[in-house]
């Protein structure tokens, strides 16, 4: 008999052919009120689900007795409860590699925007109130062979170092859990503890994921640490920073400008103090947000989701724990 799997994103047509030819799909096409109620009424018999965006705390979990698999549709995790899983042995796979050089490009297109005031700017134009050449008051400022600095150094902060080192001509620093030699060979990187690195970056760019570590990394005393120079650009997560107090360090001009693609709620409330600020560019959650890269986050999503389903290993396991051969 098919198994039976839950699918809360709706996946191309190619996708959904594969999935069905080897399971009994329940589609949930949205999460609103509904869609969770129809979610909640489909857990009971599911063996296996597929979705992003959706925190699934074990009050959801403990609906689904039979669940064998999560496959999740992002490489990060933070929805999930991962020791409640590995207890259950319920297997959680992620979907890494594949975004990793469209959430660099992210993570750079923050750079270039906020560096050079493009939103602020752009939309100067747009309002028709481009009458004479610019002058000073609306100069950005330089992104090629400025410092880069990066907060976690895992593939993302890789992909974005070898932009900054190979494309813009940025000396490389960066932090994380400990030296990483072969990045430092490859781009010329350079480790610094925190505080320094704070204070060095032209850039400072978070590409580290929320854990119970990393929550709250950034608040008062680091923006403190920055310079008024500083660019500040987060594609990890939004509740790594304290956001009132990056607000705070805009407001004060303690550091320049901040490019965000994460926030602490999402999607990020429209009365935000951010959206006040000229110096903040601020995109939806668009990391890894391209036709390419979404159908092959689905793809590998849906091979992950097969794989553990049919009793083997899947390539993307997050918890190894509860992997029995
Ligand atoms: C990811 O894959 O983790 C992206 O941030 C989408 O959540």
């Amino acid at each position: 008999m098919k198994k039976q799997v839950v699918l809360y994103k709706k996946l191309s047509p190619t996708l959904m052919t594969r999935l069905e030819e080897q399971a009994e799909v329940t589609l949930i096409d949205s999460l609103d009120a509904q869609g969770i109620a129809k979610l909640r009424a489909a857990l009971p018999r599911a063996h296996g689900l597929l979705g992003a965006s959706l925190k699934l705390d074990a009050e959801l979990l403990d609906l689904a007795p039979n669940l064998q698999a999560i496959a999740s549709v992002s490489v990060g995790v933070d929805n999930y409860d991962i020791d409640y899983l590995t207890e259950r042995g319920i297997l959680l796979t992620n979907t890494p590699d594949v975004l990793t050089e469209t959430t660099a490009d992210t993570g750079f297109a923050l750079i270039l925007a906020t560096a050079r005031r493009v939103v602020e700017l752009a939309n100067i134009v747009r309002a028709g109130l481009w009458q004479r050449n610019i002058g000073s008051a609306h100069f950005g400022t330089d992104v090629h062979g400025k410092t880069l600095g990066i907060i976690g150094m895992g593939r993302i902060g890789e992909a974005l170092a070898q932009r900054g080192h190979f494309g813009f001509g940025m000396p490389v620093i960066y932090h994380s859990h400990s030296p990483k030699p072969a990045v430092e060979q490859r781009f010329g990187a350079q480790y610094r503890s925190l505080p320094q690195l704070l204070q060095e970056a032209d850039f400072v760019c978070l590409t580290l994921p929320l854990t119970a570590e990393t929550e709250g990394l950034i608040g008062a005393q680091q923006f403190a640490q920055m310079r008024p120079e500083t660019i500040f650009i987060n594609i990890s997560r939004g509740k790594v920073v304290d956001e009132k107090a990056l607000i705070e360090a805009l407001r004060s001009e303690q550091i320049r400008a901040a490019g965000l693609d994460v926030f602490e709620r999402e999607p990020l409330n429209p009365d935000s103090p951010l959206l006040q600020l000229d110096n903040v560019v601020a995109t939806p959650h668009i990391g890894s947000a391209t036709h390419e890269t979404r159908e092959a986050m689905a793809r590998c999503a849906v091979e992950n989701l097969l794989a553990a389903l049919a009793g083997e290993r899947p390539a993307n396991l997050v918890n190894g724990r509860a992997w029995k051969a």
